[in-house]
C-alpha cells in the first residue's frame, strides 16, 4: 500500500517521502482501517523536525500522522465492538502511528463509531484536538456558568474547545486575530479578543479557567486573569511534576516562577498530554450528531498533496483543521 513516511529528521520537504509498504497485520484487540481521510496536527510537524525526538522517539521509515477516519475491513478476535463495514474514526495511539497510508491498524480502545452527520474528511478533523479539548476541559472540571479563557480560538484545538466550553454552559473569551474575528465569534464564544488591536489582559478579569494553547510568557500571564483559586490548563506550557514523570523526567521540578505564580493565586496548574480514548471520542460523536460542535476545516488537500498539507499546517496560521483525503 502507497503510505507517506518520515524518513529521517529535517525540513518537512525533504524527510517525508511516499513509499510503498506492506498492508498493516492486526493483533487480537486492534481493527484494521481502510483509510478514508486523515488530519494532521502540530505535533506531526514537531516529530518531523526532531523536536520530540527525547519524548517520542520514531524508528525510520514511520508512516505519519495519529488522525484517521475510514471503515474497518478487518477485526481482530477478541474485537466485539465493531463490526466489519463499520464507519469509524479515531486518534491512533504512539506505537500504530502511521493515518496517511491506505490501511491502518488500531487498538479497539481507541476507536468511536464516527459521527454520522459528517463527512469522512470532517470526522478526520476531530480526534486529536477534539481529545485535547474535551480532556484538558474536564481535566479542569468546567462546568455551567465558569469564565473560561480559551487562547487561538481560530485554531484546530481552540475551534472546538469554544464548542465544548459552550456546551457545557461556560461563558468563553477567545483570543485571535482580525481576520478571524468574526467565524470564531459564529462559533458561540462570548467576547473574541482580537489580539491585533486589544490586549486581552485588560478584558479577561477573575477567569475561572484559563486554557493555554499558546505556551511561553502565555502559560505565565494566565495567572494575571484568573481569580483567586481559579485553574489553568495547559497543552503547550511548561510541563507539571506529574506529567514530566510520565515522560521519565523523576527530578523535573516546576519553574521557580511559574510554582510562585501558582500559589500567589492559590491556584492550579496541569499540562495535559492528550491520550487516545474510543469513549471519549463517543462523547465527541454525540455533540457533534446534537449539533453542539461543527468541525472546522481550512483545507483538504488530496493525498498526493500530503507534503504541501504540511508546509500550510507548519505556517501556524491555519485556520481549524488540514486534512488529507485518501481515498
Ligand atoms: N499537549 C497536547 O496533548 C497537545 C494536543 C494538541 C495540540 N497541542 C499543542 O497546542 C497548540 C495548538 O494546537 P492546534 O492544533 O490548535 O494548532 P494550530 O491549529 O496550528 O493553531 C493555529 C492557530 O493558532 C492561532 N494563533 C497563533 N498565534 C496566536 C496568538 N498569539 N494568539 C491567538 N491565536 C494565535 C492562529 O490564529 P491567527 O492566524 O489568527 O494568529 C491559528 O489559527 C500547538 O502548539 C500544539 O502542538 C498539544
Amino acid at each position: 500500500m502507497k503510505a507517506l513516511q518520515l524518513v529521517k529528521y529535517g525540513k518537512i520537504k525533504d524527510s517525508l517521502v511516499f513509499n510503498e509498504v506492506s498492508k498493516p497485520t492486526i493483533q487480537a484487540t486492534d481493527v484494521l482501517i481502510e483509510v478514508k481521510a486523515a488530519a494532521i496536527n502540530p505535533i506531526d510537524k514537531s516529530i518531523i523536525l526532531g523536536n520530540l525526538q527525547n519524548m517520542l522517539p520514531i524508528p525510520f521509515p514511520s508512516t505519519s500522522a495519529y488522525d484517521v477516519s475510514g471503515i474497518i475491513v478487518e477485526k481482530g478476535a477478541e474485537v466485539s465492538n465493531f463490526e466489519i463495514g463499520d464507519l469509524v474514526y479515531s486518534r491512533v495511539p504512539q506505537e500504530q502511528m502511521g493515518t496517511i497510508a491506505e490501511y491502518v491498524a488500531v487498538t479497539n480502545m481507541a476507536v468511536s463509531k464516527k459521527p454520522g452527520n459528517i463527512s469522512f474528511e470532517e470526522a478526520a478533523s476531530i480526534p486529536l484536538a477534539g481529545l485535547t479539548a474535551l480532556q484538558s476541559l474536564e481535566h479542569v472540571g468546567i462546568k455551567k456558568n465558569d469564565k473560561v479563557l480559551i487562547h487561538a480560538g481560530s485554531g484546530g484545538v481552540g475551534s472546538i474547545a469554544i464548542q465544548y466550553a459552550k456546551a457545557k454552559g461556560a461563558y468563553v473569551y477567545t483570543t485571535t486575530s482580525t481576520n478571524n474575528v468574526k467565524w470564531v465569534a459564529a462559533l458561540g464564544a462570548d467576547r473574541v479578543i482580537d489580539y491585533k488591536t486589544e490586549d486581552y489582559k485588560a478584558i479577561v478579569k477573575d477567569a475561572d479557567i484559563v486554557f493555554d494553547t499558546l505556551g511561553k510568557n502565555y502559560s505565565l500571564e494566565a495567572f494575571q486573569v484568573i481569580k483567586q483559586g481559579g485553574k489553568v490548563v495547559s497543552v503547550v506550557g511548561p510541563l507539571d511534576e506529574d506529567s514530566a514523570k510520565m515522560f521519565g523526567m523523576a527530578d523535573y521540578k516546576l519553574p521557580e516562577e511559574l510554582a510562585k505564580l501558582i500559589s500567589g493565586k492559590e491556584a492550579s496548574y496541569k499540562f495535559i498530554f492528550m491520550h487516545p480514548n474510543g469513549v471519549h471520542l463517543g462523547e465527541l460523536k454525540s455533540l457533534i450528531e446534537d449539533e453542539k460542535i461543527k468541525p472546522i476545516i481550512d483545507k483538504v488537500y488530496p493525498f498526493s498533496e500530503s507534503i504541501e498539507a504540511f508546509t500550510h499546517l507548519a505556517s501556524g496560521r491555519a485556520k481549524g483543521k488540514i486534512v488529507i483525503k485518501i481515498n
